[in-house]
């Protein structure tokens, strides 16, 4: 189970807090709808679950997140990923390699993973969301909308325990919405948990629980 005890979090000392002692408990087969306006403190809550923050940007956080028993700001980032991954918002951030086939070995190899099974691995997923075509591409020549696939094809070669899914819908078209959409169900049903931030309603369908953000920001809790 993954755990968040009484989070508070602000970008600086001198703002209002964004996150205001905030508890919430994931379990196996979660799917968590993390809604609210822009500059909420989606992308933020998300980063503080997978130990970005404060691991890569900085803030005065407080609280606790630990995930089965284990407190999570006790393990390095490469110790974290694996088991939770993030999608991130903006897919630029996330691509690191000349093409799409070294994109999506990279993360699979640093867990010492056999080259065949990674390849089979990468074989599948690039099936499963339907870009096969993507895999000897240049990552720097591909849309928004591709690589918002590519990094998410990466995070599901790794098949963590939990997926923090930033906007995986944005740039997409309807075909590719419900193709994750379907693969986001997949996944809970086999145990994952899943997080996805959108300002849009078109999660609310198929979750089962709701952060909204407006609720945690300090100035609405008046
Ligand atoms: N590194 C940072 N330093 C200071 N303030 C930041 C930083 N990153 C984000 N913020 C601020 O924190 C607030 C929440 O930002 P965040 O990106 O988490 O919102 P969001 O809900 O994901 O928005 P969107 O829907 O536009 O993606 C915003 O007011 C933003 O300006
Ligand atoms: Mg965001």
């Amino acid at each position: 189970m993954l755990k968040l005890n009484s989070i508070s979090f602000r970008y600086d000392m001198t703002s209002p807090l964004l996150i205001n002692n905030f508890s919430f408990n994931a379990e196996k087969g979660d799917i968590i709808a993390v809604r609210g306006d822009s500059g909420t403190g989606k992308t933020t809550l998300l980063n503080i679950i997978c130990s970005v923050i404060p691991k890569i940007f900085p803030g005065d956080l407080s609280g606790t997140i630990s995930y089965n028993n284990i407190d999570i700001s006790e393990l390095s980032l490469p110790e974290v990923a694996p088991q939770i991954s993030l999608l991130m918002q903006h897919p630029d951030n996330q691509l690191f390699f000349p093409t799409v086939e070294q994109e999506l070995a990279f993360a699979p190899e640093n867990l010492k993973i056999p080259s065949k099974d990674i390849l089979k691995r990468i074989v599948e997923v690039l099936a499963k969301l339907d870009i096969e075509d993507l895999r000897h591409k240049e990552t720097a020549s591909l849309s928004f909308g591709q690589k918002k696939l590519v990094t998410l094809a990466s995070i599901l070669t790794l098949s963590p325990d939990v997926y923090l899914l930033d906007e995986p819908f944005a740039g997409l078209s309807q075909k590719y919405i419900k193709l994750i959409s379907d693969e986001i169900k997949t996944q809970a049903d086999n145990e994952k948990i899943i997080f996805l931030a959108s300002h849009t309603n078109d999660i609310a369908q198929f979750a089962n629980k709701t952060i909204e953000m407006e609720k945690l920001n300090e100035k609405h809790q008046d």
